[in-house]
């Protein structure tokens, strides 16, 4: 049996999971593919910090570890961009394979990482960095590579899926949700990656680069978050059959542009996405030959995460046993640009919180109207007190720039009281 020494730089939430789940799966690794990992060094950035047991005394400086020569893999658990840079630049450098879960390194420093990779000929595994345990990017590099892709989407954030089952189904408020994910691991260090949506949109710049060859500039991917979701708009989402759920959309618009955009987006209640619930993810995605794939699995937490950890660390182990060179990254592409976020066009769920007298609901329905925009249906609850009342809005397709003109207009009505709510609404057939 070939051993194989792994060198893991940080070990928090992740990377303790690893070392737990690493004996038991290190077996049926040996059984089924002849190798064994061994965890020969680990750096942490306070050694001294009690912790459970290690199979080795933890050092500080991770510059050591790379060095070390009985380290033939690095394992970069740390998170964040700059220091988590450095550490996969000086593993490229040293010649050995890097194994990283970290989205936000892959999407903001892509740029100069891939091309550096790609150099070097040392071989990038990132399987955990989308989507937790569902193996999707191996699918998309593997078993769907002969598919030219119509397009991805997905429920890609474990936290913010958990946060809206918890406020759909348990009427939990935000606050309590968001921490009992904090509490499971699901969540980010920083937990506003998660629940503004920015977590979602490096694993969908991610998605973009392994379908397409193109990885956007990180900050024009248009993204927004769940905290403007309240518990009314569940409850009015689901009067009118559809689920809320913070959606990546990932689809070519014509032959050199592609949509990426992240959203808090209404999923009709049939659609098998809309009964995904928790920390669980999917990804869909239509092949020209395959049609179309759901995957759906856990998608945060350690153990989820360890799997597809313990994945590439096998892959990785094996091609060196075997003097294989590795996944290639795809060619980055020249041509693909991402379209104008005012150009993208869809259909949209609109909360307006108006003065309740009459004529109101004639007058915003009007300025739609002058926008030529078409109302699938109107929601206009009893009740609301105070004199004001919610108008929700399901809308036919419209581009961002002419409901954007509309909703300036509604905005500065006389009796318009609060600023709309403005949701994303995919029929995915
Ligand atoms: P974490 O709990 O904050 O752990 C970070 C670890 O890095 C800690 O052990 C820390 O040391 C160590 N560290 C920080 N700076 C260091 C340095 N300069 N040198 C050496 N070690 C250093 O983070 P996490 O939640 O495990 O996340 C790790 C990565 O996994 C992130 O990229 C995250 O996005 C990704 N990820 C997370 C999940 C999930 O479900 N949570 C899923 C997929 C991917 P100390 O222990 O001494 O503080
Ligand atoms: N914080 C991430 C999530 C971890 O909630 O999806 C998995 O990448």
């Amino acid at each position: 049996m070939k051993k194989i020494g792994i060198g893991l730089i940080g070990c928090g939430t992740v990377g303790s999971g690893l070392i737990r789940n690493l004996p038991k799966a290190d077996a049926l690794i040996g059984q089924r593919l002849g190798v064994q990992l061994e965890i020969k060094s680990i750096a942490v950035r306070d050694p001294a910090k009690s912790r459970d047991p290690l199979p080795t005394k933890p050092i500080q400086d991770w510059k050591k570890l790379i060095a070390d020569p009985a380290v033939q893999i690095v394992v970069e658990l740390v998170g964040g961009l700059d220091e988590a840079f450095q550490i996969a630049q000086a593993t490229l450098h040293a010649k050995k394979p890097l194994v990283t879960a970290n989205k936000a390194l892959l999407a903001e420093r892509g740029q100069e990482l891939i091309p550096l990779a790609q150099k070097s000929g040392v071989p990038i595994y990132f399987e955990a960095s989308v989507a937790g345990g569902i193996p999707v990017l191996k699918a998309l590099r593997e078993g769907l590579v002969a598919n030219q892709l119509l397009g991805l989407h997905g429920i890609i954030n474990g936290t913010s899926n958990y946060i809206l089952s918890r406020m759909a189904e348990a009427g939990s408020d935000f606050a309590t949700a968001l921490q009992q994910a904090k509490d499971l691991g699901y969540a980010e260090a920083d937990d506003r990656l998660d629940v503004d949506g920015i977590d979602a949109a490096h694993k969908a710049a991610i998605l973009c680069f392994l379908a397409y060859g193109f990885l956007p500039k990180f900050s024009e991917i248009p993204i927004e978050g769940i905290r403007k979701i309240q518990s009314q708009d569940v409850g009015f989402a689901s009067q009118l059959g559809y689920a809320i759920k913070l959606l990546a959309m990932i689809r070519p618009v014509g032959t050199d542009q592609i949509e990426v955009r992240v959203a808090p987006t209404l999923l009709p209640l049939r659609h098998p996405m809309a009964s995904v619930h928790g920390a669980f993810n999917a990804v869909g995605l239509i092949g020209n030959l395959s049609g179309p794939v759901q995957f759906t699995g856990r998608g945060a937490g350690p153990d989820a995460t360890s799997s597809a950890l313990l994945a590439d660390l096998a892959e990785a182990a094996k091609n060196l046993r075997d003097h294989s060179p590795g996944p290639a990254l795809p060619k980055p592409s020249a041509k693909m640009k991402l379209i104008d976020r005012n150009a993208s066009v869809g259909r949209f769920y609109v909360r307006i919180e108006v003065e309740d007298r009459p004529g109101v609901l004639a007058q915003v329905a009007g300025i739609f109207g002058t926008e030529k925009i078409g109302i699938s249906s109107v929601l206009q609850p009893e009740g609301h007190g105070a004199g004001s009342v919610p108008l929700v809005f399901l809308l036919e397709s419209a581009s961002v720039a002419s409901l954007s003109r509309a909703v300036d207009l509604i905005s500065k009505l006389p009796n318009t009281r609060a600023p709309a709510t403005i949701l994303r609404v995919e029929d995915l057939t």
